[in-house]
């Protein structure tokens, strides 16, 4: 049912954890399921630097989430707006469809972590919008 890789990402997560200090701090859920997903990152000139996740959720959340955290290391702020669910699903070589919800988390924390870093410095990131708190509203 779940390719290797999403088994590999389950069972020894990348970037778990949280940074303290953090640039921006996104956490969002899904009311449906209860899943919570929360991303912390770390910004200097404008290059992604580390990114670490906490992830209160089923399986395949925890492993997107990881799976989203390799894709945004090292990433300017504009290309890491561009990484979206269908990234990381691609990233994790697909996943049941039951499951793609799931994915959603990682790509909704990932923008509002972006939101409240640029909340913080006052700044405006073209295509960013306020993030969700509820990722099921917009399933
Ligand atoms: Fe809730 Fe997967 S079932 S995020």
């Amino acid at each position: 049912m779940y390719t290797e890789k999403v088994m590999d990402h389950f069972m020894n997560p990348r970037n778990m954890g949280e940074i303290e200090g953090a640039s921006g701090v996104g956490t969002v859920g899904n009311a449906k399921c209860g899943d919570i997903m929360r991303m912390y990152i770390q910004v200097e000139n404008d290059i992604i630097t580390d990114v670490k996740f906490k992830t209160f959720g089923c399986g395949a959340a925890v492993a997107t989430s990881s799976a989203a955290t390799e894709l945004v290391k090292g990433k300017t702020v504009k290309e890491a707006l561009t990484i979206t669910n269908k990234s990381v699903v691609e990233a994790l070589e697909g996943l049941p469809p039951v499951k793609v919800h799931c994915s959603l988390l990682a790509e909704e924390a990932l923008h509002a972590a972006l939101w409240d870093y640029a909340q913080k410095n006052n700044l405006k990131i073209e295509g960013l919008e306020a993030p969700k708190e509820d990722v099921h509203d917009h399933e």
